[in-house]
């Protein structure tokens, strides 16, 4: 109960400081965490209860979690403007009922005319505001979310329901409208400054300034109009039908680079699903372009050197040994990691648990090192050189882990015209100037800057996690940027070396290193005065004030075959399982 009380305060707290490291003094702690939800059959855990629901539906239809999976993702953009989308993209892993993995990328891609440079002015300082990489019409990549959605449903979903059964509820709801919830309200108030400067979303999300109150409903009927194409022609034809001319008219109109040529050449991709293991649990996770998985399973395998479970779950020696990890293992994101179609990422070396051991030789016991001096690691020989995670596990045992974004919340605040579509700004995820930070501080190489074409290193870290015996143990994902993979690895070392429930195991208080800034960020009552002390005697330097991590949706398969679900306490979202 006190759950439910605090859940709305905590989740709105915690989209704020996400990005602006503010704690607001009506935040509590969380003494105690709820039980999971139990589902015999089915489970979908996402942020928004209407499209958990749509999902559930899916299933009872028979529809498999490929199929739910997809009518949650189109729901999420009509309920959950903030993240959920057909404007940006993501990744979706898949692990069927016999046990094979998928992986899909449908990462934004750049347009053609984007270029290293693009976001760079005269004086060779990076563009801020409209013409930038974070908001206005420049600041997006070509979207991938349907062309995923479309591959998904072409090759993995059930054959027994049909596209436009996966598009209707979202569109009905889109038309129709949904009650909004304080927390919606007060977000959209609090993006007003930028979301304001484009005619359309000032006029949906804004109401040209009359904002909406608690309890209001919010009709989007140009968005039900692209939703009812989108039903009847086929994913196709936000890339070559009515929608897309929209979408590149608005793009020439406003000095955007996004053309119908642009659209056309969308691809989504199938991947090999990324494999590593901690303590002989399998993990499966999601490859280049994300450098989620490479950094998680680099971390994990750093940790196998230590007594996690000894040193305990928040003592000083266990985050001492978890940040330096995680400086090391960023640090390599930094120099070694960008779209693998564009250059080689040396992945199975960064995997290696050889390499681990070497890079976790530097770590001593009590001292911290500086970023300064840790720089990315020295491979051997030469290798065949505002986001929401939802979860879903079918009643035969598939699973489909799904993290998608527009990057900021509400992506570049650009609503194209006539569509009622948010753009994503997901152009900051590349290195917009190689060696300056961008909009989560992490600073990139010359392997993530912008080329027309190529997907931007992502931190988005679908996983899969396996008994020793092969069954499929629990999955999970994040929001959060970078933070995704601290949540998620620490997640899964909650589980394993903690021996936590799914639901425990997501709202323990976790940390976040990034290499740069050298620093650790923590979250508020998570570290007591001592852990701090004997950190800070160690040499570690902490953020000026703490904030949340990231937060993450799961679901974990207990041992007689119940589904338990998990939202993160920090943020909003229900797990609905039958
Ligand atoms: O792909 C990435 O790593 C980022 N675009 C994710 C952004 C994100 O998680 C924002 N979260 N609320």
């Amino acid at each position: 109960m006190l759950h439910k009380i605090l859940r709305p305060t905590l989740a709105l707290t915690f989209v704020l400081s996400l990005f602006l490291s503010i704690v607001p003094l009506e935040v509590r702690v969380l003494a105690a965490t709820p039980e999971p939800v139990r589902g015999r059959h089915a489970m979908v855990a996402s942020q928004h209860e209407l499209a958990s629901k749509i999902g559930i539906e899916i299933l009872k239809k028979g529809g498999n979690a490929v199929d739910a999976a997809i009518a949650v993702g189109i729901a999420l953009a009509v309920v959950y403007p903030e993240a959920g989308n057909l404007g940006g993209g993501g990744f979706m892993l898949i692990r069927s009922k016999d046990g094979s993995t998928k992986a899909i990328d449908y990462r934004e891609m750049a347009p053609k005319a984007a270029s290293r440079d693009v976001f760079v002015d005269s004086k060779g300082e990076l563009i801020k505001g409209e013409g930038g990489s974070t908001v206005g019409y420049r600041a997006s990549g070509v979207p991938g979310t349907l062309a995923g959605f479309d591959l998904a449903f072409k090759k993995y979903g059930s054959g027994k329901i049909k596209w436009r059964d996966l598009v209707e509820p979202a569109r009905v709801i889109a038309q129709n409208g949904y009650v909004l919830s304080d927390r919606l309200v007060r977000l959209f108030i609090s993006y007003k400054e930028t979301l304001s400067k484009y005619p359309e979303s000032n006029r949906i999300f804004l109401r040209n300034g009359n904002y909406f109150k608690e309890g209001d409903v919010l009709r989007q009927p140009e968005l039900a109009e692209t939703l009812s194409r989108i039903s009847v022609q086929g994913a196709k034809e936000f890339y070559t039908g009515k929608t897309a001319q929209l979408i590149a008219a608005d793009m020439k109109a406003n000095n955007g680079l996004i053309t119908l040529d642009d659209l056309k050449g969308y691809v989504a991709k199938e991947r090999t699903p990324l494999k590593g293991s901690y303590r002989g649990y399998e993990i499966i996770t999601m490859p280049p372009p994300s450098s989620g998985g490479i950094v998680m399973l680099q971390v994990l395998n750093m940790l196998e050197g230590y007594d996690v479970k000894g040193m305990g779950l928040n003592s000083s020696a266990k985050f001492h040994v978890l940040a330096e990890a995680m400086r090391r293992s960023f640090a390599d994101r930094a120099e070694y990691m960008g779209d693998p179609d564009f250059s080689d990422v040396p992945v199975n070396k960064l995997i290696d648990k050889r390499y681990a051991e070497i890079r976790r030789n530097s770590i001593q016991p009590d001292r911290a090192s500086s970023s300064q001096d840790i720089r990315f690691g020295k491979l051997d020989g030469s290798e065949g050189m505002e986001t929401t995670h939802y979860t879903v596990v079918d009643k035969d045992g598939n699973v489909v882990t799904n993290t998608y974004t527009i990057n900021d919340l509400y992506g570049s605040r650009v609503t194209i015209k006539g569509t009622g579509v948010l753009m994503n700004d997901e152009m900051d995820d590349f290195a917009a100037r190689p060696g300056r930070p961008n909009l989560f501080g992490l600073v990139q190489g010359e392997r993530n800057k912008v080329e027309g074409g190529k997907r931007p290193l992502s931190s988005m870290t679908p996983t899969i996690v396996l008994r020793k015996d092969g069954s499929l143990w629990f999955a999970l994902g994040a929001r959060g940027g970078p933070r995704i993979i601290s949540a998620v690895m620490q997640t899964v070392i909650n589980v394993i070396d903690h021996d936590m429930n799914i639901q425990q195991a997501i709202d323990a208080p976790r940390i976040h290193q990034q290499w740069l800034p050298d620093e650790i960020l923590f979250e508020p009552y998570s570290m007591s005065p001592d852990t701090l002390n004997v950190m800070r005697s160690f040499g570690h330097k902490f953020a000026e004030r703490p904030g949340y991590i990231a937060s993450a949706t799961g679901i974990m398969i207990d041992k007689d075959g119940v589904r338990l679900g998990a939202i993160d306490s920090r943020s909003d979202g229900v797990a609905i399982g039958y």
